[in-house]
């Protein structure tokens, strides 16, 4: 039997757990596939591609940094990878063309803005830190919900800027600013990598906020971050991103596989394990 070779693209992607997330997948389900660590330079995005096109490889993953890089040697953008320009999952379509689509918004949606209960969503405010990869798919996630109070907040200006050119609605903060703007926040979302597990975390404190904000950090590794933390001892509602890892790697799956994985608890503790 051929077994089928997918994997993800990006750099670095030592930390990357999509492989133990499919290879349990593909294993559960009886698929004979693997799952690997692709970690590329700008320039071998091409031919990684054009391995699909040779159906060496069945699918890929793409992530920081190569999210938009990617889109130039796609043939088309479908689902929710057109109002995005994020790519997160690439494959062959039935016609043989190179499609590129995104999954993080389905991730984000399942993972995070369905657990937002007894919120009045469409007249909450929320606060995005950050403009890097993933913003776009938190944005269109959110204004597909209703919400249309978002504030973006990033480091260097330019790249939020860059994001409201398509999405013309939201509105952009100073970075000095933002624990300033949080405290009228109902939601607080971290897209920066402040937090990550060796990495550096939030100067800002974020003492005073709203009693029943929602804090909610796409940063999974480590499980609670520095400033999760910190809400919790408040009392603060807090999320972190592992369902929406999980949910994002559900949808390609099934993409690929056509078949519909379904996240459990002992693949949740396998990858809280690995943290
Ligand atoms: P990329 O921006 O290359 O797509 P990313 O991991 O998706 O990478 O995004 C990193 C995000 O974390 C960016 O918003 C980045 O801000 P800059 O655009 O200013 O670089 C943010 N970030 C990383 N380190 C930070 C720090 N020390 N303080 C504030 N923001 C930081």
């Amino acid at each position: 039997m051929k077994k089928f070779s997918f994997g993800i693209i990006g750099k670095p992607l030592s930390h990357s757990l999509s492989p133990l997330l499919h290879n349990f997948w593909f294993k559960k389900y009886n698929v004979s596939a693997n799952y690997s660590l692709l970690e590329i330079s700008p320039d071998e995005i091409e031919q990684t591609i054009k391995r699909i096109r040779k159906k060496e490889l069945q699918g890929i993953n793409v992530t920081v940094p190569y999210k938009q890089a990617v889109i130039p040697f796609l043939d088309l953008l479908v689902g929710d990878a057109k109002e995005t320009l994020s790519v997160n999952t690439v494959m062959l379509n039935e016609e043989g063309k190179i499609v590129g689509d995104n999954t993080d918004v389905y991730g984000l949606e399942q993972g995070f803005i369905s657990k937002l209960k007894n919120q009045n969503l469409e007249q909450s405010k929320v606060l995005i830190l950050g403009a890097g990869g993933v913003t776009s798919s938190v944005i269109y996630a959110l204004s597909k919900k209703g919400i249309k109070q978002i504030f973006v907040s990033n480091r260097t200006l330019k790249k939020a800027e860059e994001i409201k050119k398509r999405f013309p609605f939201i509105e952009i903060i100073e970075w000095k600013n933002i624990e300033e703007k949080a405290k009228k926040m109902d939601i607080l979302i971290n897209a920066t990598s402040l937090g990550l597990k060796n990495g550096n975390n939030f100067d800002q404190e974020f003492k005073v906020t709203k009693s029943n904000l929602v804090y909610y950090d796409i940063i999974y590794n480590p499980e609670e971050t520095e400033i999760i933390k910190k809400f919790k001892k408040r009392n603060i509602q807090t999320l972190n991103g592992l369902e929406m890892f999980i949910y994002q790697g559900q949808k390609s799956f099934l993409l690929w596989n056509k078949i519909n994985p379904k996240p459990d608890k002992e693949l949740s503790q396998t990858i809280i394990s690995k943290l």
